[in-house]
């Protein structure tokens, strides 16, 4: 018996360090708890989930039909994804990346999150770093420890847009940092970085010689004109440096149909497929069907629900900022706002003063029943996160208690 299985046994764990370590997902949580209520009976508006309200488009969901009565779908499949969405995978990242790839380059994954895990799990050794910008999306950190590596998180706040500098991440890199990661259009800020600046981080990444691990899984949802610029195509000086993860669900309203992918050098991409045909191997047959149809398709889809989502962006930033205590840059990406209420920790509402923004959160669920995702979840406290992928209706009842709940707060 070895060593370490002694101490183990002496201390009486029966979950794992390594998996005690990860916590739950604050976003999924929040989504949990104002359901509940919901289910309870309580009118909660939630502005916490990050999934558009819309259908999806009719030809997806007929095509996965079809695919469905197919016995060929009812077989396991090759674990890297099916060879006819994988090449529609690497011809779509041409039309909209300007990317040229081949086909073995695409691992079909079971939503971006598993792209996630696997990019991290394939690139990082132990005590490996990650270049995280903040605020970043909750699942970055808890991916990057889960294979090892160490999340090394450079924060932007709301006076610089909430984008990176160079002059800061420049400050963060020592002779571990191995990854930049790389989020634009940003959960949870909406931030999108320009050309330019993509091209001077991508340029920066390549002169340490870093991989970048880019998520461009919000590449179609942009806003006031403002480009998505794909860093791999932006700094070709990365050369095969490069790991893009991307996925339907947020174009293509396809949440639940769990497809995602991640594209890297080939023995990436061969060592991660390694990685998955052990795990979970191939994605669901008939959500891969669907996929192919999703991202073969046109874009149309998307473009009409990006006008709701702009006349509802609109709408909320503008309550948002007319509230005294809270300030909320206009975020050009995504579907989120992200909140600065620094303002309103430590002022009385309620009766109650919240020092920190999950406390402020906590007390909006349960006296204004409006769920709302805290700073915490995705760095400092200080923010809440919106998401305005809901209703125009709820959206303004929800808009129009915060404004009347907070705006009772005094100092
Ligand atoms: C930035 C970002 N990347 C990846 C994902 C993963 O999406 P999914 O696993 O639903 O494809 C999400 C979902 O919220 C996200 O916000």
């Amino acid at each position: 018996m070895s060593a370490d299985l002694t101490v183990d046994q002496a201390s009486g764990r029966r979950v794992s360090a390594r998996i005690s370590a990860i916590a739950e997902s604050a976003t999924l949580a929040v989504d949990a708890k104002a359901k509940a209520l919901k289910a309870a009976g309580r009118p909660v508006i939630g502005f916490g989930a990050g999934e558009p309200d819309f259908p999806t488009p009719d030809y997806i969901v007929e095509a996965a039909i079809t695919a469905a009565r197919q016995p060929k779908f009812h077989r396991y499949s090759p674990a890297a994804g099916l060879p006819e969405l994988r090449s529609a995978i690497a011809a779509k990242t041409l039309r909209d990346s300007g990317y040229a790839v081949d086909p073995s380059q695409v691992l079909v994954t079971n939503g971006g999150k598993q792209a996630v895990y696997e990019s991290f799990a394939t690139l990082l050794d132990p005590g490996d770093e990650v270049i995280v910008p903040a605020p970043y999306w909750t699942t970055y950190p808890e991916a990057i420890r889960l294979a090892g590596g160490v999340p090394v998180e450079v924060f932007a706040g709301p006076e610089q847009g909430y984008m990176v500098t160079i002059e800061q991440l420049e400050a963060a890199v020592t002779p571990r940092t191995k990854v930049l990661l790389f989020v634009s259009p940003s959960n949870p800020t909406g931030a999108v970085y320009s050309a330019e600046q993509t091209r001077e981080i991508g340029l920066w990444a390549a002169s340490k010689g870093l991989w970048v691990i880019t998520d461009e899984i919000y590449e179609h949802l942009t806003y006031d004109g403002v480009p998505f610029t794909s860093i791999a195509t932006a700094a070709p000086e990365l050369g095969d440096k490069v790991v893009i993860l991307n996925g339907v669900a947020k174009t293509y309203a396809m949440t639940g149909w769990r497809v995602g992918w991640m594209i890297a050098p080939l023995d990436v991409t061969k060592a991660a497929t390694n990685l998955q045909s052990h795990a979970t191997s191939n994605v669901s047959n008939v959500s891969q069907i669907a996929a192919l149809a999703a991202v073969a398709g046109p874009l149309t889809a998307v473009d009409e629900m990006k006008v709701a989502f702009d006349r509802r962006r609109k709408a909320m930033v503008a309550a948002l900022n007319s509230i005294d205590g809270v300030e909320c840059p206009t975020p050009h990406g995504a579907f989120y706002a992200y909140a600065d209420v620094r303002g309103l920790l430590g002022r009385e509402i309620a009766g109650i003063r919240p020092a920190t923004s999950a406390e402020l959160a906590t007390l909006i669920l349960e006296k204004a029943e409006v769920a709302v995702v805290p700073g915490e979840a995705f760095g400092p406290s200080g923010y809440l996160r919106l998401s305005y992928a809901l209703g125009d209706d709820d959206l303004a009842v929800g808009v129009a208690r915060l404004q009347e709940f907070l705006g009772t707060a005094k100092a």
